[in-house]
């Protein structure tokens, strides 16, 4: 891996994202809304910028030019297909054989086979439509958005986010296939975690054509886990 594309760069998964690919000496190329470019200024000389809107095919398509992975935030924020605009502008575009990893939350199945809990239930289905009645998040657009992933032949890796936490980073998320697996329970990770899972995904070939969920490695039901094995 020597090029990295960052969609999504200036949010708080993104910024973390950049940080991790830049320790790893890969050169890194972002694109956030002209709005959001100053949130890199942090980077600035050391990772170059492409602002727009992420689901504008013309910014993605000179942004992924010549990169071996992309890494996505798919944010389901407005209700201007932002995510699956993004998502397929991605697919659409990104070179032959490039590493696609891609974030989301728990709440996407890839198989129906995950178990939920009320709260995530209640979270997706009474706050999730009141978001979009306010157009302010649009759940749907983001399952539609993986819906396109799962179907591609691109090298993707659809990874899915527990709650999330500030703070120092833990280590490696551990992950899991399904929701409702015990080791998951917890249900936390820490932000800067969830990016580091996604940029290890890179180069983790036994994570292509996956959609781990994934739970903080110090967290009581990991540990609880690993104590029984
Ligand atoms: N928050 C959670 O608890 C949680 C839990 C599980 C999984 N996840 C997943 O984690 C990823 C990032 O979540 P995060 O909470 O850490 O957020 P984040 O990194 O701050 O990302 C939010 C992204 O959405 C963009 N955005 C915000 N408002 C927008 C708008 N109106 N139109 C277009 N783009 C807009 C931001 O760009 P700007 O910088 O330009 O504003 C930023 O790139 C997502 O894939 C999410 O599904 C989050």
């Amino acid at each position: 891996m020597t090029k990295v594309c960052i969609v999504g760069a200036s949010g708080k998964l993104g910024k973390y994202m950049v940080q991790h690919a830049l320790d790893r000496g890969y050169a890194v190329v972002g694109v956030c809304r002209e709005r959001s470019v100053e949130k890199l200024d942090a980077f600035k000389g050391r990772i170059t910028v492409i602002p727009g809107a992420t689901n504008d095919r013309e910014v993605i398509k000179r942004a992924v030019a010549g990169c071996d992975g992309v890494l996505v935030v798919l944010a389901p924020m407005g209700v201007h297909q932002n995510a699956s605009g993004t998502a397929q502008a991605v697919l659409d575009y990104a070179d032959a054989g490039a590493r696609l990893v891609l974030s989301c939350g728990w709440h996407i199945t890839r198989d129906g086979q995950d178990v939920y809990s009320w709260k995530i239930k209640v979270l997706v289905n009474v706050v999730g439509r009141l978001a979009r009645l306010a157009r302010v998040v649009d759940l749907d657009d983001q399952v539609e958005a993986c819906r396109r992933v799962f179907a591609s032949d691109t090298r993707w890796t659809v990874v899915r986010g527990s709650d999330l936490e500030e703070g120092e980073s833990q280590g490696l998320p551990v992950w899991s296939r399904h929701v409702g697996d015990p080791i998951l329970e917890s249900n936390m990770t820490r932000r800067v975690d969830f990016a580091l899972f996604m940029v290890a995904a890179l180069e983790n070939d036994e994570l292509v054509h996956e959609a781990p969920a994934i739970v903080g490695c110090k967290t009581p039901s990991r540990l609880a886990h690993a104590a029984g094995t």
